[in-house]
C-alpha cells in the first residue's frame, strides 16, 4: 500500500475563495475522522495577500457548518513543493502556473483537485466565483466537499 498523505496544500488564483474553502472543508473533515493532516492554502497570484476569505465564500460555508476561522491569504511559494506531499489546483490554470515554477523532482506532487472527487466526474475543475453570482459559490462547496472526501480516502 502506498504511503498515506500527511500533508495538502490547496491552490486557486487568489486564495480568497476556491482554495481556503477547500482548506476550512477539508480541515473539518479530518478533525471529524480524528486524522492529523498538515493543511494549507495559498493563490498563484499576490493580489490578496494578508487578506481572509471573501465574505460571500465565507457567508455560503459558515450556512453549511464550516468552520472558516484563522485562514489568511498567502502566495505560493517554491519551497511548498518540497514541504506537501500534494498540491493541489483548482483549475487547469492555476496546474500550469504551478508546474511552472515548480521543480521538476516534485511535478507528480502537483494534481487537480478533482481528480479526487467523485460525485461529478465530468466536472474536472473548480469554476472561479469571483465576478459571478451566489450560485457559484453554492457550486464551489458541492465540488469542495466531494473532493476533500475522496482525498480524506488517501490520508
Ligand atoms: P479564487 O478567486 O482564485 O478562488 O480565490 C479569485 C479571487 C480574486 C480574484 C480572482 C479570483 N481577483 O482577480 O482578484
Amino acid at each position: 500500500m502506498s504511503k498515506r498523505v500527511q500533508s495538502v496544500l490547496f491552490v486557486c488564483l487568489g486564495n480568497i475563495c476556491r482554495s481556503p474553502t477547500a482548506h476550512a472543508v477539508f480541515r473539518d473533515k479530518v478533525k471529524q475522522a480524528r486524522l492529523s493532516v498538515e493543511i494549507d492554502s495559498a493563490g498563484t497570484a499576490a493580489y490578496h495577500v494578508g487578506n481572509p476569505p471573501d465574505a460571500r465564500s465565507k457567508a455560503h460555508a459558515q450556512l453549511r457548518g464550516w468552520d472558516f476561522s484563522a485562514l489568511y491569504a498567502r502566495k505560493v511559494k517554491v519551497t511548498d513543493f518540497a514541504h506537501y506531499d500534494l498540491v493541489l489546483a483548482m483549475d487547469e490554470s492555476n496546474y500550469q502556473d504551478l508546474m511552472d515554477i515548480c521543480p521538476l523532482e516534485y511535478q507528480d506532487k502537483v494534481k487537480l483537485f478533482l481528480d479526487f472527487a467523485y460525485n461529478y466526474p465530468e466536472i474536472s475543475e473548480v469554476p472561479d466565483p469571483y465576478y459571478g453570482g451566489e450560485s457559484g459559490f453554492e457550486q464551489v462547496l458541492d465540488l469542495v466537499e466531494d473532493g476533500c472526501d475522496g482525498l480524506l480516502k488517501l490520508c
